[in-house]
């Protein structure tokens, strides 16, 4: 494992995530957030059902840990079909995805992970199977070969990335809805916390709880992780319950932050603001410098630093903004102090 995803705030999936999958809401209505998202699902599914037809395709993009897998299991159980599950990367050849096709009923969900993944051949058999559930394989070799048109029942793709760039432009015009899932406000962490403490049969208080929502970066997979170590903190070091100090003391220790920032997060602001005068500076430059791949500070911490306005996007690079030095406690450059004495003085 290394030292990337061993930290608290991944809100990639690890190993002892997996216990979550008992806390996995099942339906449509046990999805806490995301209102928006949730409402356009429901009319998606009760028209496609009042129709008796399969739901259209569903394109889910966003940062890692918000639910998108968790959406795709959702609708699923909602339109009682099965789901076939499966990744961009797992599909080497275009035979791998003709033979998961075709072992496809009528109504089913094929739900590709890391839909950005997908090579190109095997894209182009993703196409026509979408739009018009047909598959066109070739016969024979050379001068003989000629191609077949094979048809397919109708059935559903659920396409989720967290890199919506990524996705090539036929493919995403291929999905009739498109959904892009975005960070949790602390009222929706705060309930899924409490759901999941009950759950656990953890001893908590609200002040507790808040203490865990407020540093899990709108995030429920990282939200369900704090618990868990929190729990196993208030067992061995308090007397097994949540509250505010023993929340506070824990995750102290974890080295989250109380905004939930943690070591990987400081760095590259202290990088950006330290050794690049606050920036603009390239992804690759900071990356290099803190000893990360760019692709885990683009896809892992920039996200939530832009969302907290720590951070700044620019056409020459990331820039740290006033509110990072303040959280930081470094004193902010103020460039025009530095020319008001030669005006004033
Ligand atoms: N709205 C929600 N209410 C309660 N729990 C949730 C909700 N959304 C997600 N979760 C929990 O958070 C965990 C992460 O969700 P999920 O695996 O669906 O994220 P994801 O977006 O697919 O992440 P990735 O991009 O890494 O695949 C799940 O184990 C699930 O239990
Ligand atoms: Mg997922």
């Amino acid at each position: 494992m290394t030292e990337q995803t061993e930290r608290m705030t991944n809100p990639q999936a690890r190993g002892d995530d997996r216990l979550d999958m008992a806390m996995r809401p099942q339906r449509l209505k046990d999805i806490i957030g995301q209102d928006q998202i949730t409402q356009n699902l429901e009319i998606l599914i009760t028209a496609a059902r009042q129709r008796k037809e399969p739901i259209d395709h569903v394109l889910f993009y966003g940062p890692p840990g918000l639910g998108k897998t968790t959406l795709a299991h959702v609708l699923a159980n909602e339109m009682k079909v099965n789901i076939r599950v499966t990744a961009g990367p797992a599909i080497e050849r275009a035979g791998d995805l003709a033979a998961i096709l075709t072992n496809l009923k009528g109504g089913d969900i094929l739900f590709i992970d890391e839909i950005h993944r997908l090579g190109r051949a095997v894209e182009e058999v993703l196409y026509p199977a979408m739009e018009d559930f047909a598959l066109d394989i070739v016969i024979g070799k050379g001068p003989a070969a000629r191609s077949v048109r094979l048809k397919l029942p109708r059935f559903t793709v659920i396409g989720a990335t967290t890199r919506l760039a990524l996705v090539t432009a036929p493919l995403r015009a291929r999905f009739g809805a498109v959904y892009r899932m975005d960070y949790y406000n602390v009222d929706a962490i705060t309930h899924i916390v409490t759901r999941a403490a009950g759950l656990l049969g953890v001893g908590y208080d609200d002040e507790g709880i808040a203490e865990m929502a407020r540093r899990a970066r709108g995030t429920p997979r990282i939200a369900l992780r704090l618990l868990r170590r929190v729990r196993d903190f208030a067992q061995v070091r308090a007397e097994g319950t949540i509250t505010r100090p023993v929340a506070q003391e824990a995750l102290d220790l974890l080295e989250v932050d109380p905004l939930g920032l943690d070591d990987v997060d400081r760095r590259v602001l202290s990088t950006i603001i330290t050794k690049y005068n606050g920036g603009p500076v390239g992804l690759n430059t900071i990356a290099a410098s803190i000893g990360e791949e760019p692709d885990t500070i683009m896809d892992v911490v920039e996200p939530y630093l832009l969302q907290l306005g720590f951070l700044d996007r620019t056409p020459q690079g990331r820039v740290a903004t006033r509110q990072s030095y303040t959280h930081l406690n470094l004193p902010f450059p103020d460039t025009n102090e530095s020319a008001q004495p030669a005006l004033f003085g």
